[in-house]
């Protein structure tokens, strides 16, 4: 373990430092997706700290049960809370979906501190509807996600004359996590998924794409949709949630740190995080290794 100048949060091998001096945002995905939404972030407001976990060694999440998904969100949760963040953004659906009520109505008053974990569900569906003008939506997502309801029961909230068609496609996560998402199997898969849904929902004018990896199938996506259909990714969304957020909460504001860093870590293979994690954020990343 080795000391750091700057006092900011340092990792060698499987050891960190926490710095009482750094307070980060938390930017948190079981893998590789949550960096479309981090990305998103930074552009809009670059004058915080950022640390990026992506739990790749355990993704995807979208096939595991509840108490799974809460278990490992919990566990990133307090390594972020070790490492100086006093909010962590869960830019992932699943757990946004499987865990996060959890943790807010639980674990953190557990805690009996002030740390905050947003989500990606709530800002996505109260802007989702202004979108639409059939009032007929489409939402992909993982199978997690889907069978929660969290969409359904959202958008209802702010939006009840939209008719929202879910459909979860099980393999577009796994084709991405494991860098296919340039291959034909990606449009085999992504035409099927896409024709399902409007064989279903054919007055579909909007579909939002409700998992953090998909974003990455964006050109496929759209090659297989008419052109009338408007395909929504959340990254824009949720960065221009925070940003309200930060101005309604100016004692969370104030407690975060600005010196403008980003620090990534991975729970997986270095190497392959910094070759996909760069097409997902759109620059180069170079990330450390986490063992939780
Ligand atoms: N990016 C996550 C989401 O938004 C992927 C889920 C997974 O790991 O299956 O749902």
């Amino acid at each position: 373990m080795r000391k750091d100048k700057n006092l900011g949060p340092v990792l060698t091998g499987s050891f960190y430092i926490c710095s009482m001096q750094s307070h980060p945002i938390g930017v948190f995905d079981s893998g590789y997706g949550g960096l479309t939404v981090f990305k998103e972030i930074a552009a809009r407001l670059p004058q915080y700290d950022y640390i990026y976990l992506g739990d790749n060694g355990r993704a995807p999440y979208g096939n595991r049960s509840y108490d799974t998904v809460h278990q490992y969100t919990w566990e990133c949760m307090q390594w972020f809370f070790k490492m100086g963040c006093p909010l962590v953004i869960v830019a992932c659906n699943t757990a946004s979906a499987k865990a996060l009520r959890t943790i807010q109505q639980q674990d953190l008053p557990a805690l009996g501190n002030d740390k905050r974990v947003l989500g990606v569900i709530r800002p996505t569906a109260e802007v989702i509807g202004n979108y639409t003008q059939t009032k007929e939506i489409g939402v992909l997502g993982t199978k997690g996600t889907v069978n929660s309801g969290s969409y359904l029961l959202e958008i209802n909230k702010f939006f009840p004359d939209v008719n929202v068609h879910q459909l979860a496609c099980p393999m577009w996560v796994p084709i991405i996590e494991y860098g296919e998402y340039n291959s034909e199997a990606a449009d085999y898969f992504v035409k099927q998924y896409l024709d399902e849904l409007l064989s279903k929902a054919p007055n579909i004018d909007t579909i939002l794409l409700a998992c953090t990896h998909y974003p990455l199938l964006m050109g496929k996506i759209k090659k297989y949709l008419p052109e009338n259909i408007k395909v929504i990714a959340q990254g824009d969304i949720v960065a221009e949630s925070l940003e309200d957020y930060l101005t309604r909460h100016p004692e969370m504001e104030s407690s975060l740190t600005k010196g403008g860093s980003m620090q990534f870590f991975t729970t997986d293979d270095v190497n392959d995080f910094n070759d996909h994690g760069s097409i997902f954020f759109g620059k180069p990343v170079s990330a450390q290794h986490l063992h939780l």
